[in-house]
């Protein structure tokens, strides 16, 4: 007699695991992360979702977590293995020592871009000064300006809805005040705004659509397209119009701070200098890449 013997193979999960869960979890990631990354992404899952420090960690506290938490980490752990970013699971990031909301509708804040914010703070001492971030996102560049620059007044444009509902939320998690409009600056009239911002600063789309191929499934399948891509033919399109409406928009004297591709550093600079910008610097990046741009207008 042909006996048939189904076996049913169950996938690990938390809730039937006699683990810690500090342990079930970076086993678990361990073929996506290196063992220090998931080490800290571990880490991170704890503190969110069962408010457990490094401390109790280490303690063994991990043992015994509620059984809800135990299902809410299996999902995390599904989620992460089919790439989605922790920041977007989670739902917020540290940035510039600060916590922002982070959601399909902007992108997440990245090391570079605190890079620029360092450089413009570095640079820029005097108060009461004037700032406008164009495509503000998660409102990561306008919040850390407010911040750290004193009684600056800044002004945040994004053509997205989403982008400027999550930004405004971050600026009052923070505890500062920007004036958000949403805005699609390829057809905008600076009219409004002539001789008024002493910084202007934008981290525009500026990845071209042939540059797709090489990145990662974390970045092309979850963050916003509208915030990364432009065509191959018109790269510098944002670069363009910005410093365009720029010209009547900054004070004399003012300063405008972009990041940049670093394969378009010197097509930048060339086109800040053929409109009249002074003082162009392309800088670059820890990494030693050209990422950022400054320039002055002189009126
Ligand atoms: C590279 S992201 C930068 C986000 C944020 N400033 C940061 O540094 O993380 C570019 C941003 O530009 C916005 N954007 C795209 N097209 C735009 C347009 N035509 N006008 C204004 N903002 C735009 C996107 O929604 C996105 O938030």
């Amino acid at each position: 007699m042909l006996s048939i013997i189904c076996i049913f193979v169950m996938e690990p999960k938390l809730t039937n695991s006699m683990l810690s869960a500090d342990k079930y979890i970076r086993e678990s990631i361990s073929g996506i992360f290196s063992p220090r990354e998931a080490s800290q992404v571990s880490m991170m899952i704890l503190e969110k979702i069962c408010g457990l420090s490094r401390l109790d960690i280490l303690m063994g506290r991990d043992s015994d977590i509620k059984e809800e938490h135990k299902s809410m980490i299996d999902a995390i752990i599904e989620r992460l293995i089919n790439n989605e970013p922790l920041q977007y699971i989670l739902g917020d990031t540290m940035f510039m020592d600060m916590n922002f909301n982070v959601n399909c509708n902007v992108l997440i804040p990245r090391p570079e871009t605190a890079e620029l914010i360092g450089l413009i703070i570095s640079e820029n001492k005097k108060s009461d000064v004037s700032i406008l971030d164009i495509g503000t996102g998660s409102g990561c560049i306008a919040i850390s300006l407010a911040r750290n620059i004193p009684d600056s007044h800044v002004t945040a444009f994004d053509i997205s809805e989403g982008a400027i509902e999550t930004a405004s939320l971050n600026a009052k998690l923070n505890n500062v005040n920007i004036d958000f409009r949403k805005t699609d600056i390829l057809h905008f009239s600076p009219s409004g705004y002539v001789d008024y911002f002493d910084i202007i600063v934008s981290n525009p789309p500026y990845i071209t659509k042939s540059e797709m191929k090489g990145m990662e499934n974390n970045v092309l399948d979850f963050e916003p397209h509208l915030a990364l891509f432009v065509s191959d033919e018109d790269p510098l399109v944002f670069y363009y119009e910005i410093a365009r409406h720029s010209l009547a928009m900054l004070k004399s004297g003012g300063r405008l701070y972009f990041e940049i591709n670093c394969r378009f550093g010197k097509s930048t600079a060339d086109m800040l200098e053929g409109m009249g910008y002074s003082e162009i610097s392309v800088i670059k990046d820890m990494q030693g890449r050209d990422r950022m741009i400054s320039a002055t207008l002189v009126k």
